[in-house]
């Protein structure tokens, strides 16, 4: 598997032949200004929950390409009465896709779209393929219910965490949440991008490396490889 950091809480996925973008959000970003959205594949696109800084290029992207959405049920039937195409889901469930298996588990944070519409529950996601599983957290605080998520789907082989704190988790809960999840590999996502959300990222990587665990910050545009 193959994950390129786009930005924010952007990514794009490369499992089984598909592509798989998360939350995409790089025209407003001003930290992504060479990423053309245009040039971006996507099959699928996953979307954590209906805040602006989630959704921005949804549209854009999967008109371009007939991605299909994979969210909660309120932000697929949103997207859809904009005529694109959607799977919906919700927390606690899973489904069988070409690439692999979507499992939707909890996040702690809020869901509604800019124009104030409902936007359903925030969620994270676990992408299963046959050799890996990853946990992309979505905008989340820490929570309990991390722990069940090796126990009930099995070894995390990289656990995609908000790091910025303010809006979400900063670095000393993500510290947390990797033992929650059993995961010594930890890609920080969610930082940087506005005032609010700014951190040392020398600082949040020493303090994984302390604990023995390796905390990722790609350059956007850049990508690791599972
Ligand atoms: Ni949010
Ligand atoms: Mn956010």
């Amino acid at each position: 598997m193959k994950i390129t950091y786009l930005g924010h809480a952007s990514l794009s996925i490369e499992a089984h032949g598909k592509t798989i973008l998360v939350d995409p959000y790089i025209t407003e970003n001003e930290l992504a200004k060479h990423i053309a959205i245009n040039t971006l594949e996507a099959d699928y696109i996953l979307i954590t929950h209906a805040h602006e800084d989630h959704i921005v290029d949804v549209e854009a992207i999967a008109k371009r390409t007939g991605a299909i959405l994979i969210s909660n049920f309120e932000i697929i039937s949103y997207f859809e009465k904009k005529g694109l195409k959607g799977h919906p889901m919700n927390i606690g469930g899973s489904w069988k896709f070409d690439f692999g298996k979507i499992h939707m588990v909890n996040a702690l944070h809020s869901s509604s779209f800019p124009d104030g519409s409902y936007g359903g529950n925030p969620c994270g996601f676990v992408l299963e393929t046959k050799h890996h599983k990853i946990y992309i957290a979505g905008d989340t605080a820490l929570t309990y219910d991390m722990r069940l998520i090796p126990k009930m789907i099995g070894y995390i082989d990289l656990a995609v965490l908000p790091i910025g704190d303010n809006f979400t988790m900063g670095v000393k809960s993500a510290l947390k949440a990797s033992d929650f999840l059993e995961c010594k590999k930890v890609l920080g996502y969610h930082y940087d991008t506005f005032d609010y959300i700014k951190i040392d990222k020398i600082k949040a990587i020493n303090k994984f490396a302390k604990k023995r665990k390796e905390l990722n910050l790609l350059p956007i545009g850049d990508s690791l490889k599972i």
